[in-house]
Formats: structure tokens, C-alpha cells, sequence
């Protein structure tokens, strides 16, 4: 027998094992303990129910169709965060305008503003920068290396804005601009005098530890060096920042440094795009921006204009 067998309120017996009142219900013989909820739990629950209650109130809680009820307090997040966000910009506002107005070395000699604007220009070029130049601008093969101390075009502050503002070979009316000959694809050179050439190339750095260079077709491709290459890269191949051409003599590559890569820039001059910033960014952002690269550990000092002039009329005017 397996339903239960109701026998009625009145045969609610107290179980004389435990001494509590049964539920009056009985399976094959087993009968269930009507054990009642404990005070404080019971109280807790009513407790919740209220607050519950309370909250839909006063907070916003139901979804409805287009809406959602708002609560009496008339709290909202989202009202919470653009009024933050207002408080900030305020608050950076002052900093934004000085940067625009301030010369380089004001920049430089308030710790506070020099403060604002590497943080600044840090966060923005992990979000605009990175791509291209890598965490903390540590370069990738076509992406210069930006913390390092060797420059293609220019490593003062204003040497970096105006690559900032400009870009390279970019969509900017007055982009930095030179476009290494493809001596390979346009058939300028033969294979064999880009071959010596760029035997003559790895003979100019530390590159030619690894690369060991022929010295016979390093000796034919210096001829080579001197009639098509001086022009951009100078005579002893240092480079010139007036044509972007890199220095072959550092040992720091652009496009790196073995035989097989010196050959295919020679026969493909890559010829990389580094955006324009001036659309996007206000000069503020730019001057931050330039502030946070400068920093990352190669800035030049700026040259100052015309030191000689100044200690002449002081040493007169000493006695
Ligand atoms: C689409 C890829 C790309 C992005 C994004 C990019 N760059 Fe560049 N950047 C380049 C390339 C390529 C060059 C090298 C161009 C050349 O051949 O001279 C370069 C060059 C530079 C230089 C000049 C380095 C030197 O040695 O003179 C600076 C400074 C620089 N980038 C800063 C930045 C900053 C700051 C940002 C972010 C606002 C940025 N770049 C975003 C590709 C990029
Ligand atoms: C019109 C100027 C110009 C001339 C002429 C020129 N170059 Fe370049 N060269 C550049 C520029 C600009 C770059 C930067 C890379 C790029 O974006 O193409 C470069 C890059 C290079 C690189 C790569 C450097 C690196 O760091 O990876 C090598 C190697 C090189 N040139 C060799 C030569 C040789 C060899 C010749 C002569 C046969 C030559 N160049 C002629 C402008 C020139």
C-alpha cells in the first residue's frame, strides 16, 4: 500500500519518540513529523519580504515594455558615471589648455604638467599606437623601435610632434616624405650589383660579424653604394633625417639586418606608412603624446638656439 492514508486532523498523534506532532499522513505504516519552522528563521524571511518590498520602492527594480520603474530615490548609474566623467574632464581641463599654450621646456621644467601629460599620451597610444609600434613602443620588424635613442627622422620633442602631426608618407598635405628607389622591381640594378651592394652594406655595422660579407663583391658594391646611394644615406652611410634614410651603420634595423632582408629592401624599398595624427587628436593630445614618446627613453634635448651669443656681454661686464 502506497498512497497515503489521510486519517483526519483529530489523529494527528504526537510521536512518542520525538514528542512531536505527526502530519497525519501514513505510509505503509511510516508516518511524517510536522516539525515546525525555527522562530528566527521564520522572522528572517519576513525580514527579507520587507526589504524586498522596500527597495522596489525606492530603487529601480521591474523591467516594463519600454521602460523600467525608477524608484523613488531616483538613483541611476548611468547619470552617476557622465556626471563623473564631466567632473574629470573639468578637472583635466585647465591641464589640457596649458599643455597647448605651454613651450616644451614649461612642459619639461613643471614636474605636475610633464606628470598629466606623459600619463596622457600613455594611455592614448596604447590605444592608437601599440598596433603598429608594440607595448611601450618597443618596435617591430617595419615599425620603428621608439625607445630606443636611434631616430629615423628626429628625436627632440618637436622633432616627434611634427612626425606626430604629419605622419609619413601619409594623407597629410605636408607628410614627411622619401621613397626609397625599388632598385630590384623597377630593374634600376642588376641582381648581381643589388648583390653587391648589399654584401657592401653588411660590411658597414656589427652586422658583419654575423653575415660575414664577401670581401671581392663588398669591394664592386661600394662603386654601387657611391653612384645611387650616397644621395639619401650619405657617403659613409650614416643616414640623413632630411630624407628618413636610416643609418646602415648602428646595427639597428628597420626591416633587420641579415643578408636575406639588407637584399630585399634593396630590391623592394618598402617605403612604410606611419598615419597622420593631426585629424584625430587635438594639439594638445599631439604634445602629450610627443611628451610620453620622448619619454620612453631615447629623447634628444632640443638645441638651443644661439648659446654663443649669451656669455660674451656677461664675461665684458665682470670686472
Ligand atoms: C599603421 C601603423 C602605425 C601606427 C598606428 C602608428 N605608427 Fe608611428 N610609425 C609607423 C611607421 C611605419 C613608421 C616609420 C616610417 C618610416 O619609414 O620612416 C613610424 C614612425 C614613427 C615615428 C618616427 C620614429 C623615428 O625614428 O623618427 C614616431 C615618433 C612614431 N611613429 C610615433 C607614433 C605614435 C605616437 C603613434 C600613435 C599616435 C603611432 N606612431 C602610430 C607606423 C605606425
Ligand atoms: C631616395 C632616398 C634613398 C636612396 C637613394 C636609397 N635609400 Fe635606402 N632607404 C631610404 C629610406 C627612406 C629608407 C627607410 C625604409 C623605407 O621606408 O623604405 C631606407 C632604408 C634602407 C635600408 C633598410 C635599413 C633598415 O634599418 O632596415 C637599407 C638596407 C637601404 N635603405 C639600403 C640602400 C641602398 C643599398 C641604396 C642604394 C642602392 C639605398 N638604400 C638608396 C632612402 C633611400
Amino acid at each position: 500500500m502506497t498512497t497515503p492514508k489521510n486519517i483526519g486532523p483529530e489523529h494527528h498523534a504526537v510521536d512518542e519518540f520525538s514528542g512531536t506532532r505527526t502530519t497525519g499522513h501514513e505510509w505503509d505504516g511510516i508516518r511524517e513529523l510536522d516539525t515546525p519552522l525555527p522562530r528566527w528563521w521564520l522572522y528572517i524571511f519576513y525580514a527579507c519580504i520587507a526589504v524586498a518590498v522596500v527597495y522596489w520602492v525606492l530603487m529601480p527594480a521591474w523591467p516594463m515594455l519600454n521602460s523600467y520603474t525608477p524608484g523613488t530615490l531616483g538613483f541611476s548609474d548611468r547619470r552617476n558615471v557622465a556626471a563623473e566623467i564631466q567632473t574629470l574632464q573639468a578637472a583635466r581641463k585647465p591641464s589640457f589648455e596649458r599643455l597647448n599654450t605651454a613651450t616644451y621646456d614649461q612642459i619639461v621644467a613643471d614636474p605636475q604638467l610633464a606628470e598629466f601629460a606623459r600619463a596622457a599620451g600613455e594611455s592614448t597610444f596604447g590605444d592608437n599606437c601599440r598596433t603598429c609600434h608594440g607595448a611601450g613602443g618597443a618596435g617591430a620588424p617595419g615599425y620603428p623601435n621608439l625607445a630606443d635613442d636611434v631616430w629615423i627622422w628626429g628625436g627632440t620633442l618637436t622633432d616627434i610632434e611634427h612626425t606626430l602631426r604629419v605622419g609619413v608618407r601619409s594623407t597629410h598635405a605636408d607628410t614627411r616624405l622619401s621613397v626609397m628607389p625599388a632598385y630590384g622591381r623597377d630593374q634600376l640594378l642588376s641582381a648581381r650589383e643589388i648583390g653587391d651592394v648589399a654584401e657592401y652594406v653588411l660590411t658597414l655595422s656589427a652586422a658583419r660579424d654575423r653575415a660575414k660579407p664577401d670581401a671581392a663583391a663588398a669591394a664592386r658594391g661600394a662603386a654601387v653604394f657611391q653612384q645611387q646611394c650616397v644621395a639619401c644615406h650619405g657617403a659613409t652611410g650614416a643616414g640623413d633625417r632630411a630624407f628618413g634614410a636610416p643609418s646602415l651603420t648602428d646595427d639597428v634595423w628597420l626591416y633587420g639586418g641579415s643578408r636575406e632582408e639588407v637584399r630585399k629592401q634593396i630590391e623592394l624599398g618598402r617605403g612604410g606608412v606611419m598615419p597622420t595624427w593631426e585629424a584625430r587628436f587635438d594639439p594638445a593630445m599631439i604634445r602629450a603624446l610627443s611628451v610620453y614618446v620622448y619619454g620612453l627613453g631615447g629623447g634628444e634635448p632640443t638645441p638651443v638656439a644661439a648659446p654663443a651669443a649669451a656669455p660674451a656681454p656677461a664675461a665684458a661686464t665682470t670686472p
